[in-house]
């Protein structure tokens, strides 16, 4: 793998997913893999699971570490030819190439402002960082994916399924705050990739991006899309169409255990308890939740490995 920055950059999914779950088994097997090797992650915005997860994939490959807020830094300029007599002080052709001096590796989150669609699908700080880093990009979510999280998901639904053809559906809930679409665009990806039975179910206006859903069935009775389910994986996400939007705040979508039946609760967290999901899913059995976070280790660690493979 030359770079991570989405799901196509992966080049045997099948033997990722199974090689993931053999690192899981035993993560210390390559631990003098990525010894003398830099991983530099680039935060320009909050994380738990990300950032612990992926630091923890590098230290299990014998990799060094460095964490960098990107708040902490001076203010990064991101348009070409600007006169920079304003709040910018460091342009990111710069900052690229000098982290680049530093890092063998580079991870960058940025999320998307949710204001400008066009602006944000031009994923112009990742493909600032592609363009003008001299190593290698892993996208630790973006303003239109989220490739780790989907890879972990990947990874948990192959451990947990119990046929060969799993129904697996992407249920939409709601949420007070305008949420990214990146976690729902890589599942939906990632779900098309594998050999499964996929639908999604969401209120009408919250269509996602018809180049990303193609031909998945999407059912706007959620009841009728759950039914003999075997995961159900929630998620928030503000409109599309109407960009960035909150349309609906139907407490009805949230996920119950009644609407849950006997599939297994999946969701990439952060979740707020009792609006996107109730308490008695997540503290039931059927949450898998834990071990999707879990699996954030393995997902990052096969990906850095199979990068290191190509250094
Ligand atoms: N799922 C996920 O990416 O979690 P964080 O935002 O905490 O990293």
């Amino acid at each position: 793998m030359k770079k991570y920055t989405n799901i196509n950059d992966i080049p045997n999914l099948s033997e990722t997913i199974q090689q993931a779950i053999q690192l899981k088994e035993n993560p210390f097997r390559f631990s003098e893999f990525g010894k003398y090797k830099t991983l530099v992650m680039l935060f320009f915005n909050s994380s738990l699971r990300t950032r612990l997860s992926t630091e923890k994939a590098a230290k299990n490959l014998g990799m060094q570490v460095m964490v960098l807020n990107v708040s902490d830094t001076w203010n990064l300029e991101f348009e070409d030819g600007t006169i920079m007599n304003l709040n910018t002080s460091e342009h990111v052709k710069e900052a690229a190439q000098v982290i680049s001096q530093y890092a063998d590796i580079i991870a960058v989150r940025a999320f998307p402002t949710l204001k400008d669609r066009l602006k944000d699908e031009q994923e112009f700080v990742l493909n600032s960082f592609i363009k003008y880093a001299s190593v290698p990009i892993v996208n630790m979510e973006s303003s239109t994916s989220h490739p780790l999280q989907a890879l972990t998901d990947a990874i948990t639904i192959e451990e947990l399924k119990t046929k060969p053809k799993p129904k697996v559906v992407l249920s939409w809930a709601p949420h007070p705050k305008a949420l990214p679409h990146a976690v729902a665009n890589s599942f939906i990806k990632m779900m098309q990739s594998i050999d499964i039975n996929f639908s999604i179910t969401h209120p009408k206006g919250y269509e996602l991006n018809q180049e990303i859903t193609k031909n998945t069935p999407i059912n706007y009775n959620q009841e009728d899309a759950l039914k003999d389910a075997d995961f159900v994986y929630v998620k928030n996400w503000s409109s599309y169409n109407d960009y960035g939007q909150i349309l609906n705040e139907d407490t009805n979508w949230m996920m119950t255990q009644e609407k849950l039946g006997k599939a297994k609760f999946m969701h990439c967290l952060p979740v707020r308890r009792n609006v996107v999901v109730e308490d008695a899913v997540l503290d039931s059995e059927q949450s898998v939740v834990i071990q999707q976070a879990n699996n954030r280790t393995y997902a990052a660690q096969v990906v850095l490995k199979q990068i290191l493979e190509n250094l």
